[in-house]
């Protein structure tokens, strides 16, 4: 008796453990374009530190290199804040911002952000970027607005789960 409880309680167990080993994201390989990383999880320590303080760490792959040059070389004047950071730990962001950018080459969303790029557009808004403006164009412009939302900018609005990278269809929900 004791035994077959003993064996009972491994195969629940085991059980559990193979449905949470499914249902872990799959680090966006099932939401690509067909292989390869659509949105790739990324960490680096200044990056979350210092890029999430106000607002989300927006994407890497959201914005070519030139853009995040553009970004990380004002960060005195960012938006009408000041975000000035130490040059070391400027440089180790930017850094790490060009390895991953949209045209590093390293993802499929970058590949898709690059489509409506021109070659020499450096835009220091994603959601000025033809990429957003296209994805977003069903969501009404009085939406943008609403005191729930703020800005296009404040993704985590709609995107519940924008703080950890996930931005598919089934994570969104616009609030009233
Ligand atoms: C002191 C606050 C603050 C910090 C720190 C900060 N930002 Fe921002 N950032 C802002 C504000 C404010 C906006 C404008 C938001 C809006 O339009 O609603 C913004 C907007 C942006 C945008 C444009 C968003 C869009 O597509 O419209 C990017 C890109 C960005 N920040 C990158 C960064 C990076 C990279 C860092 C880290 C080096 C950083 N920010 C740190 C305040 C900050
Ligand atoms: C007002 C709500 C709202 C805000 C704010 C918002 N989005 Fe979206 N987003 C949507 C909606 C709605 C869709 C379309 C979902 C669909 O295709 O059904 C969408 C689609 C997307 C998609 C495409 C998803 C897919 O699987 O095709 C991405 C990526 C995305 N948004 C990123 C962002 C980023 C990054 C920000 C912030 C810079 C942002 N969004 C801000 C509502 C919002």
């Amino acid at each position: 008796m004791n035994i077959l409880l003993r064996g009972l309680g491994v195969l629940a167990t085991v059980g559990t453990i193979s449905i949470l080993a499914f249902s872990l994201p799959s680090g966006g390989e099932a939401r690509g374009d067909g292989g390869g990383d659509a949105l790739p999880r990324l960490t680096h320590k200044n990056w979350q530190q210092e890029c999430a303080s106000c607002h989300l760490a927006y994407p890497p792959s959201m914005l070519p290199k030139a853009s995040w040059r553009r970004v990380m070389g004002g960060l005195d004047q960012h938006f009408g804040e000041n975000a000035s950071l130490d040059p070391v730990t400027q440089a180790d962001i930017l850094r790490f911002l060009e390895a991953n950018a949209a045209d590093a080459g390293t993802s499929q969303m970058g590949r898709r952000v690059m489509r409506g790029m021109g070659a020499n557009d450096a835009p220091l808004r994603i959601t000025e970027t033809r990429w957003f403006v296209r994805k977003h164009d069903e969501v009404p412009r009085a939406t943008w607005s609403r005191k729930s939302v703020g800005s296009a900018a404040n993704c985590a609005a709609c995107h519940r789960q924008a703080e950890q990278g996930v931005f598919d269809e089934d994570t969104v929900r616009i609030p009233k």
